[in-house]
């Protein structure tokens, strides 16, 4: 008998649910036995409704499955959300509501001050909310998110420098890859040969959903982390992976061989309680004088990494560094899966009514 969860992935023909089905295909703990998408795709097999991106075929168990709307009636009690933001918010409450524990992709409630907003290595203790926002919400079930594609890699980056020397100031500006978009996406004729210099909200989310990730559990609620943070965000003609140019100010005085050594001997609980998803370091840390870059090194630990290179003295701020990450995978449904890992390690889906 496969011992398995079920769970079903909501907005399972986008970008990110698609990243969802191929990353749980063999999944050790997860059993994909359900897919939703919009009205559009419900009642046809998932293989026709589905403009399949991914360089593997489509997972045998789920090619015929049907696509069901977004109604919390699915068979399964754990659902993974790649929701378009436009309709992620009410849906995903509705299937909390119902019941079921929603790992969530989208924008909506990622600042709800009872939303556990997560990394697993860097603040699993903001888990401690879920049991709140059951209260205050009156639901049997409860959305755990993760961040932005983009806040993920900096965030990851910055909190155990945050931890050890206290960050004070964060500049950072990013080169985004069209994936990023969702599919069609950007289309070829504003992209190809091109830069663009606005990614509608997504400055606004680096520099506030960061502070959320890095701000202190207070056992009610979380207090932002106490430091400044601009961003400018640009879209790039790269198919996958996020590159981001970061230059901060520190409290305490440091070397860039310290800050090398305490990025790269970083790791957590996900590494600890070894996870499946779990990379063996989260961060990686590159001496070569021209990486990373995306077509090279977005694939590292199956993508579940940030990769670090050109730590440097920055003559403004402190240090500068340059920071990659792949942003479907550790940035998106990849970042989803090892909450969930984690919340099974907690016990929190122990019991599957919630
Ligand atoms: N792409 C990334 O790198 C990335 C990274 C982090 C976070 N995110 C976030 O993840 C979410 C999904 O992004 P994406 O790039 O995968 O978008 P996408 O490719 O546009 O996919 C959106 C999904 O939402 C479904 N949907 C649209 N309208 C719906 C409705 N009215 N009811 C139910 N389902 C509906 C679509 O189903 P149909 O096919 O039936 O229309 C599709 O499955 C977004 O909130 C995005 O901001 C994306």
């Amino acid at each position: 008998m496969d011992a398995r969860i079920p769970v079903g992935v909501l907005g399972a023909t986008g970008t990110v649910g698609q990243k969802f089905i191929k990353l749980l295909e063999d999944h050790p703990w997860f059993e994909v036995v359900e897919l939703a998408a919009s009205e559009r795709s419900a009642g046809r097999p998932y293989e026709e409704a589905v403009a399949w991106k991914q360089t593997t075929a489509i997972p045998a168990p789920v090619r015929q499955l049907e696509l069901r709307p977004c109604i919390p009636d699915l068979r399964c009690r754990v659902v993974f959300s790649g929701l378009d933001a436009g309709v992620a918010g009410p849906i995903e409450d509705s299937f909390a509501q119902a019941g079921f524990v929603v790992l969530s992709n989208s924008r909506n409630h990622r600042l709800d001050p009872d939303v556990p907003l997560i990394i697993p290595e860097v603040n699993p203790d903001h888990l401690g909310l879920i049991p709140r926002q059951k209260q205050i919400r009156r639901s049997r079930g409860y959305i755990v998110t993760n961040s932005n594609c983009s806040t993920m890699f900096l965030a990851l980056a910055l909190g155990p420098l945050h931890k050890v020397f206290t960050v004070e100031q964060v500049i950072v500006v990013t080169m985004q890859a069209i994936s990023g978009a969702g599919y069609p996406g950007v289309p070829s004729l504003d992209i190809l040969g091109n830069v663009i210099p606005y990614i509608a909200g997504e400055e606004e989310k680096m520099e506030i959903e960061t502070r959320k990730i890095l701000g202190r559990f207070n056992g009610e609620t979380v207090d932002l982390a106490d430091f400044r943070i601009s961003a400018q965000c640009n879209r790039v003609p790269v198919e996958d992976g996020h590159t981001e140019s970061v230059s901060l100010k520190l409290a305490r005085k440091t070397s860039v061989e310290e800050i090398a050594e305490v990025l790269g001997s970083f790791s957590g609980p996900p590494q600890e309680l070894r996870l499946p998803s779990a990379p063996e370091r989260p961060i990686l840390v590159t001496a070569a004088q021209d990486r990373p870059q995306p077509r090279f090194d977005v694939g590292l630990a199956q993508g579940m990494a940030a990769v670090v290179g050109r730590i440097r003295p920055c003559p403004v701020l402190d240090f500068k560094f340059t920071l990659l990450g792949h942003n479907t995978i550790r940035g998106a449904a990849g970042a989803s899966i090892l909450n969930a890992e984690m919340l099974k390690a907690q016990g929190y889906l122990e019991n599957r009514s919630c």
